[in-house]
């Protein structure tokens, strides 16, 4: 069983990239062979600044190693680092039907909104089944709004196989329920498009005051209140023990507290809970040489696996190395 995810490095990682994704990387690490990389060629979609580009790569392979991906367990790279991927894209858009792709919600939101959207856009799915098919991935964890990709994936590798024979794994993908959409400051889902995010990382004072902003209702503080639908209780439950969830649910049905007292809770729990990983953060800062070691042995590992898959569907498709 292989398990396999990206992540792009467009911006710092925050809490929803945290427990939607990157914690499910984090704990299929020892059970299965796993592939992690940081999605550069998705980024550039969006980032046209070559040095963020090359920051924010190094950063984002920086904290997947603090959040606790075990080099010994799981491979890292960048995607970049794997030409063989660009190579599949092609094998694989030739056989796309633009249907599909006009049906992906990133290419139709930014259309709807009027917003001029580039190929690179636009074909942007067939990258990413390509990514997941290259190595012949069997899970693929990801957050609510990447499963339409991974629809779109198989739909293109059933396709293939159609066509050529069985050369493609059928991957599935992997969404844990329980934070499927983390909550941003203002109750949206958490995103960074949305300038709602609060990221892992932040410096704990600053971090701290954006919480005590999270935006709350302004019914009376004696009013019982359901948690279930308060996007600050469902933040805090990210965090909290089993115990601390029941009491603080127990509080808002009672009634009786300010939302001040919770957003409290929060920056501690939040604070304590990531207290490890900013410790290995500090370390790993320190020493880039070993990041860059891990990304170039992860890299020459990807390789391996991705140009067997690719020779795999060249001699299908009739393309003779
Ligand atoms: P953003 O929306 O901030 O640009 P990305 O689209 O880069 O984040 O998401 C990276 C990963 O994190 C994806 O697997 C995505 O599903 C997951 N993710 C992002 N935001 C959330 C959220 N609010 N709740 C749950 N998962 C999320
Ligand atoms: N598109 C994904 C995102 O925005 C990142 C990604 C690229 C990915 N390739 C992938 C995720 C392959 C899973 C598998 O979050």
């Amino acid at each position: 069983m292989r398990v396999l995810s990206g992540i792009q490095p467009t911006g710092r990682f925050h809490w929803g990239n945290y427990f939607g994704a990157i914690q499910q990387y984090i704990d299929l690490q020892n059970e299965e062979e796993s592939y992690y990389f940081i999605a550069n060629l998705h980024a550039l979609t969006t980032i046209r600044d070559s040095d963020e580009l090359k920051t924010l790569t190094l950063e984002a392979a920086t904290d997947l190693l603090a959040l606790g991906l075990q080099p010994e367990q799981a491979t890292l790279f960048v995607q970049s680092d794997v030409p063989e991927v660009s190579e599949l894209t092609w094998l694989l858009m030739t056989g796309t039907p633009m249907g599909l792709l006009e049906r992906c919600h990133a290419y139709k939101e930014k259309k709807e909104k009027g917003v001029a959207a580039d190929a690179g856009l636009f074909t942007y799915p067939v990258l990413m089944a390509a990514d997941i098919l290259a190595y012949d991935s069997n899970v693929v964890p990801v957050g609510q709004d990447q499963v339409q990709h991974i629809e779109v994936c198989r739909d293109i590798a059933r396709s293939f196989n159609h066509h050529y024979g069985e050369v493609f794994v059928m991957p599935d993908a992997k969404v844990l329920e329980a934070s499927a959409k983390v909550p941003g400051t203002d109750g949206e889902k958490m995103s960074k498009s949305y300038d709602n995010t609060i990221q892992i990382f932040e410096p704990l004072k600053p971090q701290r005051k954006q919480i005590m902003r999270i935006q709350t209702d302004s019914r009376p503080m004696e009013d019982s209140k359901d948690p279930e639908t308060d996007h600050l209780y469902q933040l805090l439950s990210l965090f909290a023990s089993n115990e601390e969830r029941e009491e603080v649910a127990g509080i808002y049905r009672t009634g009786g507290f300010g939302y001040g007292d919770i957003k409290k809770r929060l920056a501690d729990a939040a604070e304590s809970y990531f207290s490890d990983a900013r410790a290995r953060r500090e370390k790993l800062e320190q020493d880039p040489g070993f990041v860059q070691d891990v990304l170039s042995e992860g890299a020459k590992q990807a390789r391996a696996k991705a140009s067997e898959v690719l020779d795999r569907a060249q001699k299908a498709t009739g393309l003779v190395r």
